[in-house]
Parts: C-alpha cells; structure tokens; sequence
C-alpha cells in the first residue's frame, strides 16, 4: 500500500469516529511524518461550540504526544466535498510543517486535490518574524 492509501484509510477509519452532533459534518485527518510513522484524528465537538477541536487538532496532538514533531503529508478526509484545513489548521500543521509539505482533500473514496502548504499560507504567523526576544 502506498503512504498515500495508507493516509486515506487510517483517515477514513479516524472520521467513522468522529464526534460531531452539533454540525453533523464528519472529519477525519492522518499525517505522514518523515520517521515513517503514522497518526490520525478526527473532530471532537462540544455542547459548548467554541471547545470543539478539528481533526487536524488531534491528529498533530497525537504526534506529538508521541514524540514526533515534523509533519511529511497530511490528508483531510471528509464527505464529498473538497475540504481543505481551515486557516486555524493550516497555522497549526504550520508549526510543524514545511512549506513543500503536502496536503491532501479526500473524499470518502479519494483523494481530490493536493497541494502544498505555502500555497494555502504563504505567510504563517512566527515569532521570527516579529521583534519577540531581540
Ligand atoms: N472541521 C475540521 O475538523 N477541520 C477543518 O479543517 C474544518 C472544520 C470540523 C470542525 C467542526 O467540527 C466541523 O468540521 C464543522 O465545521
């Protein structure tokens, strides 16, 4: 299987778990990271609407919390529309991302689009860039 089926399909089984009651839109993400090891998420929603969490939230804390912290391709898997991260997720896969890194849309069966980080946030916000410690 390749890394990109593998992505789809870890994915596609994080969305099926989704817990998403309030918006009814089911989201499931899984990254790729250059150590070859694989993590996934899905959105947690809350009765308290601002608390809930998009997949791509948990599936960069679950990377995290096992001890990698370079992202190589994330895939977003939702229903048949072409979703990309929304801009809160690109500046979070931003922290540990490159700008060539890739991102994928899938549907339920495929993925869609790719394309690279910098073409959806050219400009991430970072402390380097500001006049923070100088
Ligand atoms: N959502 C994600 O999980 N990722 C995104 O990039 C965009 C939106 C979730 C948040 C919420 O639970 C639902 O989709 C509807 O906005």
């Amino acid at each position: 299987m390749t890394i990109t089926e593998q992505l789809l399909l870890l994915a596609q089984k994080a969305r099926n778990n989704a817990y998403a009651p309030y918006s009814n839109f089911a989201v499931g993400a899984a990254i790729y990271t250059p150590n070859g090891k694989f993590f996934c998420g899905c959105n947690v929603e809350n009765a308290s609407y601002p608390c809930g969490t998009c997949a791509e939230a948990g599936a960069i804390a679950s990377m995290v919390a096992a001890g990698e912290r370079q992202i190589a391709e994330i895939l977003i898997c939702a229903d048949d529309n072409c979703l990309l991260p929304c801009g809160n997720c690109l500046q979070k896969i931003a922290e540990f991302a490159m700008p060539n890194t890739l991102i994928h849309s899938a549907d339920t069966h495929k993925i869609v689009q790719t394309c690279q980080l910098a073409n959806l946030l050219p400009q991430q916000f970072s402390l380097e860039k500001t006049s923070h410690d100088k």
